[in-house]
C-alpha cells in the first residue's frame, strides 16, 4: 500500500519499503530451480566434478558460443579470470599499456596488473558512463596493446568509433561484458564486436553459476598461442604427457558450475525481458521528476539492465549524493552512490598507492614501463563527477510492478524532501 509521502525515515518518519524487495542474494531475486538441481545431480552421480575429465563444461561452452554466434568459447572460474585469460592470450610485454575505463569493476584492472602491464584510464562519456571514444586517440602510445571496453550497467559503449580507432592503430579490443549479457549495439551482441568478449557469471549477473566466466572469440588464431591453454597452465591436454608451453594460471570452471550454467542458459530471454520491463516501469514513474535522469543508452541499442542507474542534478537538491543515498537506504531501498563507489577505480589504494607486488610499486614504477605512472584525483573528471552524482540500484528479474511502485515512491519522497528551496 502507498504511504503518504512525508517526513523522511532518516529523520524519524515512516519507512517507505518495510519488507525486503527481491534481491540477487537469495532465491527471491534469482531464477534457480529444478533444472539446475537435476543437472547438478547428474554431475554428482557421475563421480567427476572436474573440467578436464568431463563434458559438461564443454557443453556449456558450445551452448554459449551458439547463443552469441561465435566459433570459440572457453569457460573459466570468474569474470576476472576471463579478462586475465584474454590478457594471457594477448601476451603483452611488461610495461605495455592497456586502455581501460575508470568506471568498471576492479576485476577489469587486476588482470592487467598481474600481467605486469599498465592500466591507462580514459575518461567516460557523461551520457552513458562508458569510455568516451573522443578521448581515446590521445591516450594511445607506442606501448598501447589493447583497449578494454566495459559495457557498464548493461548499456553498450559506442563501439563503431572505438573499433575504427583500434583498427587504425592495430590495437586489440577486449570487451568486458560482465554486466552486459546479450546487450545489443546496433544489431550486434556485445562481446562479438571486438576481438575477445569476456563475461562473468557471478551471483549478481544476468545468469549465474555462483562464480564463473566465459571468454568468446570469433577466431582463435589472433596470437601465437591457443586461447584454451591460457587458463590451463599452458598445457595442451590433447597430447599425452605433461607439457607447459608458457606461463598461464589455472582458471578451470568445474562441472558443477557448468551444470548450473547450462540450466541458466534457457532463462536469458525471460530474465532480460523482466529486467527491461521493470526498468521501463521505473522510467515511467520517475519521468516527471526534474532533478533526476536515468543514465543513458545510445540510440539503436538495447540495454539489459544489470543495474538501474540515475543521475542526480545536485543543483536542484540541498544535499549531496551521499546524504541522498543515505536517505534512500533509510526508506528501505538498497542502493549505492556511484559505480564502482563514490570514486572511480584509480582512486582506490590498489592503484593510487600502488599496493601491488611487495613494496616494488610494479608495474606502475617498473623500469619496463614508458614512464612512472601516477593516478591523481582529477585524472578523469567526468568519471569522478559521475561517481558523486549517480545512484545505483541493484536490479533483478523478480522485481514486479508493485515493487517498482515502492521503489519510485521512495525515490520521489527523497527528491521532494531535499528539493532546493524546501525547508
Ligand atoms: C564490469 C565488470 N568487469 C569484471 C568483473 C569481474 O567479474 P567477477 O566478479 O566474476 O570476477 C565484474 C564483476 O562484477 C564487472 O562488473
Amino acid at each position: 500500500m502507498m504511504k503518504a509521502m512525508g517526513r523522511l525515515a532518516l529523520e524519524g518518519g515512516p519507512k517507505t519499503i518495510d519488507s525486503p524487495l527481491p534481491t540477487i542474494r537469495n532465491a527471491s531475486g534469482r531464477t534457480i530451480g529444478d533444472e539446475e538441481l537435476k543437472r547438478v545431480q547428474r554431475v554428482l552421480e557421475s563421480g567427476n566434478l572436474a573440467y578436464i575429465y568431463g563434458q559438461t563444461v564443454s557443453e556449456f561452452e558450445s551452448s554459449f558460443a551458439r547463443l552469441t554466434g561465435v566459433d570459440h568459447a572457453v569457460a573459466v572460474s570468474s569474470g576476472t579470470a576471463a579478462l586475465h585469460t584474454a590478457l594471457v592470450y594477448l601476451n603483452p610485454d611488461p610495461g605495455d599499456e592497456i586502455i581501460v575505463s575508470p568506471i568498471t569493476d576492479m576485476g577489469s584492472v587486476i588482470p592487467i596488473l598481474y600481467q605486469q602491464a599498465v592500466p591507462v584510464f580514459v575518461d567516460v562519456d557523461d551520457f552513458n558512463q562508458n569510455l568516451d571514444p573522443n578521448l581515446l586517440e590521445s591516450a594511445i602510445s607506442e606501448r598501447t596493446r589493447a583497449i578494454m571496453v566495459t559495457h557498464i550497467f548493461g548499456s553498450p559503449a559506442d563501439m563503431d568509433p572505438i573499433m575504427e580507432i583500434a583498427r587504425r592503430h592495430n590495437l586489440v579490443v577486449i570487451e568486458d561484458c560482465a554486466q552486459a549479457h546479450l546487450t545489443e549495439y546496433r544489431g550486434k551482441i556485445v562481446g562479438t564486436i571486438g576481438d575477445l568478449g569476456c563475461f562473468s557469471f557471478q551471483q549478481s549477473k544476468h545468469i549465474t553459476t555462483g562464480d564463473g566466466g566465459m571468454v568468446i572469440a570469433r577466431e582463435d588464431n589472433r596470437f601465437e598461442r591457443p586461447l584454451r591453454l591460457c587458463f590451463d597452465k599452458g598445457w595442451p591436454r590433447e597430447k599425452p604427457g605433461r607439457d607447459h608451453r608458457f606461463l598461464a594460471p589455472n582458471y578451470h570452471m568445474t562441472e558443477l558450475q557448468a551444470a548450473v550454467g547450462l540450466a541458466q542458459m534457457g532463462k536469458y530471454s525471460s530474465v532480460i525481458s523482466a529486467r527491461r520491463d521493470a526498468a521501463e516501469e521505473l522510467d515511467r514513474r520517475l519521468s516527471g521528476e526534474t532533478g533526476i535522469t536515468p543514465v543513458g543508452t545510445l540510440p539503436g541499442c538495447k540495454q539489459t539492465y544489470f543495474y538501474y542507474c540515475f543521475r542526480l542534478d545536485l543543483s536542484r537538491f540541498r544535499v549531496d549524493g551521499c546524504r541522498f543515498v543515505s536517505a534512500l537506504r533509510a526508506e528501505g531501498l538498497e542502493c549505492e552512490l556511484g559505480y564502482p563507489g563514490p570514486i572511480p577505480l584509480y582512486l582506490y589504494p590498489m592503484i593510487r598507492d600502488k599496493k601491488t607486488f611487495g613494496s616494488s610499486g610494479w608495474p606502475f614504477t617498473s623500469p619496463a614501463a614508458r614512464q612512472q605512472w601516477e593516478y591523481p584525483a582529477g585524472l578523469c573528471p567526468v568519471a569522478e563527477q559521475a561517481c558523486r552524482e549517480t545512484v545505483v540500484l541493484p536490479w533483478n528479474e523478480r522485481l514486479e510492478r508493485h515493487h517498482i511502485a515502492l521503489v519510485a515512491e521512495a525515490i520521489l519522497k527523497v527528491c521532494k524532501a531535499y528539493r532546493e528551496g524546501c525547508a
